[in-house]
């Protein structure tokens, strides 16, 4: 097995060696831009790993882990437009720093530059590695569709709120490592059940950055903290608020998801402890870990050697703890 950071400086140098062209300046600067900003890229190191995990070729794989990072660049650059994001990794936003139509454009180029890399995969799993790839493309849109139609309903359910998050998030950290088992020859058994611990690492991972979305320290979350309860986003900390609230409480929240125009910080405020008096983040976190152990149930199942897979879960363990 290589290590993680191994890994890692692998995937940045490779990012660093993406070239663009110059021109036109407003359609590729911007995808310059946030892939300089950099971020965790650990889809990519899924992606590395699993097939590494099953003594595959890695510089055979890096390619399509970074067809995977491109692809998640564009999909950010694209929220940003959709959630009115002013910040992404401590910086302006794509959309404000230039404009949205540069942003949509720049970002339809990502996804185009995702799939010549992705296309690189040796020809023998080309149609497979591109069935998985479309699929976890879709479902990343239907996500974002759920998410936004969402923020105007009240009645959403945490069983529904699952699902979007599945699609929104979790689908790609699947996507990418059953990709990366496929490269390094895992059967379909195996490579399958590693995307189910992909999918459910996946819900646990965006439930955390839901948390931090309220909870998170600005400095080193790298986006605007509270952007999730100024946009009325039905996270699993709102559902199940509305759930547990009573009295007064529940009457100031149902006022402030209505109201039409509002002061963003204090609405922030008043959310939050309408949040903190009924503990919702332990509640979140509660569902987290649920999630992250149904990851490594399914991890469990796979035939590998008991250190390889410990190696999944200890990277899994780091990005269940981690605050940007
Ligand atoms: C942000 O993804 C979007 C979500 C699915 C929560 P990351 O938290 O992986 O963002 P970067 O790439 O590390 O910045
Ligand atoms: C984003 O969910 C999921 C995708 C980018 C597809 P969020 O909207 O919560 O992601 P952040 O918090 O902006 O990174
Ligand atoms: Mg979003
Ligand atoms: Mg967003
Ligand atoms: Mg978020």
């Amino acid at each position: 097995m290589r290590k993680l950071e191994d890994l890692q400086s692998l995937i940045a140098s490779s990012v660093d060696k993406l070239k663009y062209p110059e021109y036109p300046a407003e359609l590729y600067e911007p995808i310059k831009y946030i892939l300089a900003l950099g971020g965790k890229r650990m889809r990519p190191a899924l992606l590395l790993m699993a097939c590494d995990l099953f003594g595959g070729d890695v510089e055979a794989a890096l390619p399509p882990a970074l067809a995977i990072e491109v692809f998640h660049n564009f999909t950010l650059m694209h929220d940003d437009i959709m959630d009115n994001a002013p910040k992404r990794r401590g910086k302006t936003t794509v959309h404000e720093k230039w404009n949205n139509n540069v942003a949509i454009l720049s970002g339809d180029v990502m996804l185009i530059e995702g799939y010549k890399l992705m296309m690189q995969v040796r020809d023998n799993l080309l149609r497979k590695v591109l069935d998985i790839f479309n699929d976890t493309a879709i479902g990343v849109c239907e996500g974002q569709q759920l998410d936004m139609t969402f923020e105007t309903s009240n009645n959403i359910t945490i069983k529904e709120y699952i699902n979007m998050i599945r699609l929104k998030t979790a689908v790609v950290l699947g996507g990418a490592l059953k990709i990366g088992a496929l490269i390094g020859e895992a059967d379909e058994k195996d490579a399958n059940l590693l995307s189910e611990f992909g999918i459910n690492l996946g819900i646990a991972f965006q439930l955390q950055d839901d948390i931090l979305d309220v909870y998170g320290n600005p400095e080193k979350f790298g986006k605007q903290v509270g952007g999730d309860i100024i946009s009325n986003k039905k996270t699993y900390l709102l559902i199940k608020a509305l759930e547990l609230v009573k009295d007064t409480n529940a009457e100031k929240l149902a006022r402030w998801i209505t109201f039409p125009t509002f002061d963003a910080p204090e609405k922030v405020k008043a959310v939050t402890e309408i949040y903190n008096s009924v503990n919702i983040r332990q509640f979140a976190e509660a569902e987290m870990q649920a999630y992250a152990e149904k990851a490594f149930e399914a991890l469990d199942q796979i035939t590998l050697p008991e250190e390889n897979k410990q190696y999944l879960r200890d990277f899994a363990d780091g990005l269940l703890v981690r605050e940007y």
